[in-house]
């Protein structure tokens, strides 16, 4: 046998078994999210490589070390998206379609970093995007979590908590950012080398640090909310009161700093409370300088990505997966009349019943293969067609979940028998 070819690490396929996880959940998605106002919007998997510069930032670990990029024919450097803000944004400033009008945006799709793969954590990896430009909150930042907590209430999903920060504007953190840079060089000695090297670039991360022997030092280093300027603890302070108002409860965690350069204000995580380390399935926050910084007009924004492949898994711990339903109606086929005419038959049925999933026997087999088969599409009905039936004008019916016998329809009212037969079991 010829040698296979291996799948590339950290890139899974979703499997017919897992698919109907996935199908609910992004129906789910779509519905909730149309119904807060949002719009689908498209754009590209793989954009210039100075887009992702410009926008997530030089120094972070997704620019710097897990992204996918690459050399075109042409000589330009492109990437694989990394995450979607940075390509919808673009799309929004490309499509002109700022020019004083807001836009509620989603999308989803797959995004790719290299990243060490583990339960959790993939090269690709799916999210689900939002993106409200043009509102400067804190009303509508709230009303984005208040549409996330709604989404685990619609989905049964409770091992979830929200924590939010504020990062300030870009002034009031810079000032932060030259005091924390300050406070960590008198401790040098015992910081770890992705802190030292953190502590020139992004120095804000090193209080993202999941290093134990760092906890000390982050635990002593001054707070990004006792540094806010007076707008942005204003803000701050009307998005925790909206928040309470509306019945969602939250955390402050000082030392949420989210791991992309763009963010100001207001930032937010969802966090799985029982899985380990990649334990955030939805984050974001406010970004009110990226899209000037992309060339757009000064407008503000707020956003946030839910990893799919991390509710997927919250929705299988649940059991809140709607069990899949392969088939209404099974189709066995009996004699040669009933095997050449069978397909004819269950197409002129697709025709009558559209919304019926029909299954019919393909490739022959006997009798009790056929049965086997019908099994285990897991459809509650089938029908037998065979030679003697056709004869008479009929069709065989019978249950193959309860034990009552089989009947007969005349082939002329058959989309109605059927309709009534499923009805009867309880497949309105
Ligand atoms: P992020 O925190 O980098 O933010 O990613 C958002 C979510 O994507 C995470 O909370 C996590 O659930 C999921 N995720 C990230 N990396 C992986 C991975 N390697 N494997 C599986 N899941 C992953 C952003 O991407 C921002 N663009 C969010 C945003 C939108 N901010 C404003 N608008």
């Amino acid at each position: 046998m010829a040698e296979q070819i291996q799948p590339i690490r950290g890139m899974n396929d979703i499997l017919p078994t897992e698919i109907g996880a996935w199908q609910y959940l992004e129906r789910e998605v779509r519905e909730l999210v149309t119904a807060y106002g949002y719009e689908e919007m498209r754009v590209p998997i793989v954009e210039q490589t100075a887009l992702f510069k410009r926008s997530i930032g030089e120094f972070t670990d997704v620019v710097g070390k897990e992204m996918y990029s690459f050399e075109s024919q042409g000589g330009e450097s492109l990437t694989l998206r990394p995450e979607a803000t940075a390509g919808m944004v673009r799309g929004v400033i490309s499509n002109r379609m700022l020019r004083g009008q807001r836009h509620k945006l989603w999308c989803v799709g797959p995004m790719f970093r290299y990243e060490t793969p583990q339960a959790g954590r993939y090269r690709q990896f799916h999210q689900l995007d939002l993106e409200a430009v043009g509102y400067a909150g804190p009303d509508v930042d709230a009303e984005l979590i208040a549409l996330t907590a709604r989404l685990w209430r619609n989905l049964g999903i409770q091992r979830v908590r929200l924590q939010i920060n504020s990062l300030g504007s870009s002034e009031s953190r810079k000032a932060y950012r030259e005091l924390l840079v300050s406070y960590f060089r008198g401790y040098e000695s015992r910081l770890d080398a992705d802190s030292r090297r953190r502590l020139e670039g992004n120095p804000l991360r090193i209080l993202d640090s999941k290093n134990p022997e760092m906890q000390e030092l982050v635990a002593g280093a001054p707070l990004l909310t006792d540094h806010l300027d007076q707008e942005s603890r204003e803000h701050f302070d009307a998005l925790c009161a909206m928040l309470r108002d509306i019945g969602v409860p939250y955390e402050v965690n000082p030392r949420l700093v989210r791991g992309l350069d763009y963010y100001s204000r207001t930032v937010f995580e969802w966090i799985n409370e029982s899985s380990g380390a990649q334990n955030a399935v939805c984050s974001g926050g406010r970004y009110d300088g990226l899209i000037a910084q992309l060339g757009g007009e000064p407008t503000p924004a707020i956003g946030f990505a839910m990893g799919m492949e991390r509710v997927v898994a919250l929705l299988m711990q649940a059991g809140q997966v709607p069990a899949a339903t392969k088939a209404d109606v099974f189709i066995v086929l009996n004699g040669e009349r009933a095997t050449s005419m069978g397909l004819g038959l269950v197409e002129r049925l697709r025709n009558e019943l559209p919304r019926r999933r029909f299954e019919i026997n393909l490739g022959g087999g006997n009798f009790k293969t056929q049965f086997r088969r019908a099994d285990r599409s897991a459809a509650p009905l089938a029908l037998i067609v065979g030679d003697d039936e056709l004869a008479r004008g009929v069709v065989g019916m019978k249950p193959l979940r309860q034990e009552t016998g089989q009947t007969e329809c005349p082939i002329e009212r058959l989309a109605q028998g059927i309709e009534a037969a499923l009805a009867s079991l309880g497949c309105a």
